[in-house]
């Protein structure tokens, strides 16, 4: 990525976070953008203006009007200036502000002021994340087209576990990558994701599911709603919050999936499928709770659960890009390559889920994209930054297809 003279102002507000926000601008500065920070007050606390005006090699401005004195230019310079308006990390105070128009210091006076693109990315405790202000904010911003990128969860500076983590910077600084260079490959897309576990019903209380968290498929319906896709999330049991600005239908079973995926699937240009489906059922699901009989035993009697990326693919449109996971624990590359032709896909990504750091409930994942064109293993990465990848490659594939139909 090349932002040789892009002009990127970024906000700074008080949280934990503030200190990450050193490596944005580093990397910003070695893509070759000029980088102007204004701080809020607050998170002076946390970083000295000094660091990131010796990163960005530009003035920081702080939370009063008196901008530096070399700097001789009217007070809302910035808000003109800023090709793109960051603001890393965002407050639930400075989203407050933002939805209502308060301007009562530079940063959100000028954001007030702008014209250019916004992106935020919030950082929260978990508890002021879900706050119905925060939620009505989010919506009021989101309507405003204001962009956001997470928060990502994980456990939290406070101690606490759930979302309200500020996305990683890197993740960040593509993401204006995409906005600077007009990066919106999504736009006009229709792509649908499963995400999460499957749950196989026993009896009114009981069931037989996975410890898919639903991260992986909610990342990559993140992903391609940032970069202007209409996404649809067909999703089983998750355990983290439900992505925003994304259609969202909610399934309990493989047979529950297997029935919306064939309504579904017909107008999709891409099919993401990383929800963990199970392959088997009990044969009896009980009306009333199982109660203990005789015995020291119950034996479940199982039955096969329909293939839905098999049946997804057997009635595939011309033009659309189907893509599955493959979840493994012991001949990755073969089985995926299996399961790449039998399910009659464009891409399988294949994870080893044995493997600290990939697969179930974790925030980062270790995975190989597998194509018929062959097979690239990625580091370990966030699950966000998996899917771009992921996104980046279904781009390369429809792009080779296109041609090949010219
Ligand atoms: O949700 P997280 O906690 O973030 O975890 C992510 C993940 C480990 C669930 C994800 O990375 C992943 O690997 N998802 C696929 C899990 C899975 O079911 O793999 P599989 O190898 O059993 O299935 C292969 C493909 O067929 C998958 O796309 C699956 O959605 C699909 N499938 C499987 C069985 C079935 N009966 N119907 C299907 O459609």
């Amino acid at each position: 990525m090349n932002l040789t003279g892009r002009e990127v102002v970024l906000g700074v507000t008080g949280g934990i976070a503030a200190y990450k926000s050193a490596e944005i601008v580093s990397r910003l500065r070695h893509l070759g953008a000029h980088v102007h920070v204004i701080m809020t007050k607050n998170a002076t606390e946390f970083v000295s203006p000094l660091t990131f005006r010796t990163l960005s090699a530009n003035p920081v401005v702080t939370d009063t009007f008196a901008a530096p004195e070399y700097w001789n230019v009217e007070h809302v310079a910035l808000a003109k200036l800023a090709e793109v308006f960051v603001v890393a990390p965002a407050t639930a105070n400075i989203l407050a502000k933002m939805a209502a128009g308060i301007a009562d210091d530079m940063l959100s006076t000028t954001l007030l002021a702008t014209k250019a693109p916004i992106l935020v990315a919030p950082a929260m405790n978990t508890g002021m994340w879900t706050a119905p202000a925060t939620r009505e904010n989010i919506r009021i911003l989101r309507e405003r087209g204001v962009r956001m990128i997470g928060p990502d969860s994980g456990m939290l500076a406070c101690g606490d576990e759930g979302a309200g983590r500020m996305s990683e910077p890197e993740a960040i600084v593509e993401e204006i990558g995409r906005i600077l260079t007009g990066g919106k490959d999504y736009a006009g897309k229709r792509v649908l994701v499963t995400a999460g576990a499957t749950r196989e019903r026993l009896d009114p209380v009981r069931f037989l599911t996975n410890d898919s968290s639903g991260k992986m498929g909610f990342a990559i319906a993140q992903a391609a709603r940032d970069r202007g896709a209409d996404v649809t999330v067909v999703y089983g049991s998750v355990s983290v919050p439900l992505p925003e600005g994304v259609r969202l239908i909610p399934v309990e079973s493989a047979t529950d999936l297997m029935d919306t995926m064939m309504k579904k699937c017909p107008d999709q240009d891409v099919i993401i499928q990383a929800a963990a489906v199970a392959d088997y059922r009990p044969e009896i699901r009980e009306s009333e709770k199982i109660k203990k009989k005789g015995g020291d035993r119950l034996v479940l009697s199982l039955v096969q659960n329909p293939d839905v990326a098999r049946a997804v693919g057997e009635i595939r449109k011309p033009g659309q890009t189907l893509v599955g996971f493959a979840a493994e624990t012991e001949h990755l590359y073969d089985n995926a390559r299996r399961k790449l032709d039998s399910k009659n896909l464009d891409m399988i990504v294949a994870n080893d889920v044995t493997l600290p750091g990939a697969g179930f409930n974790t925030d980062t994942n270790i995975a190989a994209l597998i194509t018929r064109d062959g097979t690239e293993e990625l580091p370990i990465q966030t699950k966000r930054k998996l899917a771009d990848r992921i996104l980046d490659e279904i781009i390369r594939l429809r792009k080779k297809d296109q041609s090949a139909s010219d």
